[in-house]
């Protein structure tokens, strides 16, 4: 869940503040060429500029899906590359890529297969961004594993459907429930399949309540050896993040509205309603938008966010933010709620949505949890409610590893990444 994160620490820096005096609204070829210039490889965008409270937003839109993950991020450093896809159950045509081996080569066939799930907004390419050794991809394949990367619905490696397209709301029609119930398992059972073996499963963020919502009804379970979940999300009642905690009062307070905007592009019109509707409520502070939204991230490189901001952040569907501005709402763990006595029957057969029962998740599931303690996202206090659920795990089946300085972009970006958090995780995987 790391809504626009780079867009809205660029408007903070400087640099682009003395460039920005110079721009007239709507300039957009001058600020394309700042994009360039700032981003190195942003070349061939359509970008825009608009208003926040004043502050100057700058937005650039991701290329229509050309190139993949694979030409764009992988192979240019040496990494084999294949792009695969499987098809769900409810018809989306979901984009894997993997990396078979490392840059140097290496003995091809039976390596253990690792499943990297990105979060919110983003895709796949999350996991190779850092140059090689320091993406957690690139760190698996060179340890000798059979790295796949996947990629939710909607995403541009996703947005392939048997019958909708992505300018069809019928295409945004679903929120994390359905990730949890049709794409992990589609993915999961290709990767089975392809490989012949168990799966370990890496996540981050959304990645990981969708699949601790499949565990507690002992779904993937077979596929899996471990679970690896950075920035652990299960309950919400208790986040930090002002920004995630008024968009939530936003998207609920306002459903009907949103629901009708169907697809969630960070970058396009919803992306722009949803930023100013937050930040013009009394009393958000959007100066810094990043660290407001996922709490204060100790070691980010600037040039990182250049990296993010030429892949582009991904779009959802509306109904799956809202989803998730039920649970900060509420505090508890269930199906999406359509508020409504007869359409929850419809869809569910009882009044209200079923829960997803955190203490029904097995207790010899080999898990790793990577917390960070300034993460205003996977909060201290939320994150020790998922641990209560599991108070009779298995003792030598939950390593628990909390980060104090980490918040929740640090996981995925942070400079000193490898050593804090990867390579305990690398050995955990080892060890399963
Ligand atoms: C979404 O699905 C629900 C039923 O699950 C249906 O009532 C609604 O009309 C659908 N909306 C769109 C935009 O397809
Ligand atoms: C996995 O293999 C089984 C048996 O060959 C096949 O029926 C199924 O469609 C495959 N599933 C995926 C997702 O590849
Ligand atoms: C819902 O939000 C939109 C976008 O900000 C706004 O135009 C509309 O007036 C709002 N509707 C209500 C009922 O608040
Ligand atoms: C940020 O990362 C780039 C590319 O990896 C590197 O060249 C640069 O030295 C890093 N910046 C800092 C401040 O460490």
């Amino acid at each position: 869940m790391t809504l626009l994160q780079g867009f809205y620490k660029l408007w903070n820096t400087r640099q682009l503040e003395q460039e920005r005096k110079h721009l007239k609204m709507g300039n957009a070829i001058t600020l394309t060429v700042i994009l360039i210039l700032f981003c190195g490889s942003a070349y061939g965008k359509r970008s825009m500029l608009y208003s926040v409270k004043g502050l100057d937003v700058v937005t650039a839109l991701a290329p229509s899906a050309s190139d993949g993950i694979c030409k764009t991020l992988v192979e240019i450093h040496g990494y084999p590359c294949e792009e695969h896809t499987v098809t769900t159950q409810d018809g989306f045509i979901l984009g894997l890529q993997r990396i078979p081996g490392g840059a140097a080569g290496g003995t091809p066939g039976n390596k253990t297969p690792v499943l990297l799930q990105h979060g919110i907004l983003m895709d796949g390419a999350v996991w190779v961004m850092l140059p090689p050794g320091q993406s957690l991809a690139f760190l698996l394949a060179d340890n000798g594993f059979d790295v796949w990367l996947a990629n939710a619905r909607g995403t541009e490696s996703s947005s392939g459907h048997t019958s909708l397209r992505p300018n069809d709301p019928a295409f945004w029609n679903w929120s994390w429930d359905e990730l949890a119930g049709f794409d992990l398992p589609a993915t999961f059972q290709y990767v089975h399949n392809q490989t012949g073996q168990q799966l370990h499963y890496v996540a981050h963020s959304l990645g990981t309540l969708t699949a601790l919502s499949a565990f507690s009804k002992n779904q993937l379970l077979d596929m899996m050896r471990s679970a690896a979940l950075i920035g652990p999300v299960a309950y919400m009642g208790q986040i930090t993040s002002p920004v995630a905690k008024v968009a939530a009062d936003v998207l609920t307070g306002n459903a009907s509205f949103w629901l009708g905007v169907a697809e969630f592009d960070p970058m396009g019109d919803a992306g722009r309603t949803l930023i100013n509707d937050v930040c013009s409520t009394p009393g958000v502070d959007c100066s810094d938008l990043l660290t407001a939204f996922t709490g204060p991230n100790c070691c980010l490189n600037r040039s990182m966010l250049g990296v993010f901001l030429s892949h582009g952040p991904q779009s959802t569907a509306t109904k799956n933010l809202i989803h998730q501005s039920q649970m900060i709402k509420k505090g508890t763990i269930t199906m999406y709620d359509y508020n409504n006595e007869d359409e929850n029957k419809k869809h569910y057969g009882q009044p209200t949505p079923p829960v997803y029962d955190m203490t029904h998740i097995p207790n010899d599931v080999p898990l790793f949890l990577g917390c960070g303690a300034k993460d205003a996202l996977s909060d201290t206090k939320d994150v020790q409610l998922l641990l209560d659920n599991l108070k009779d795990h298995v003792k030598d089946k939950l390593v628990v590893q909390t980060i104090e300085n980490y918040a929740h972009v640090d996981f995925i970006f942070a400079e000193n990444v490898k050593q804090i958090i990867y390579d305990p995780l690398i050995a955990f995987v080892k060890l399963h």
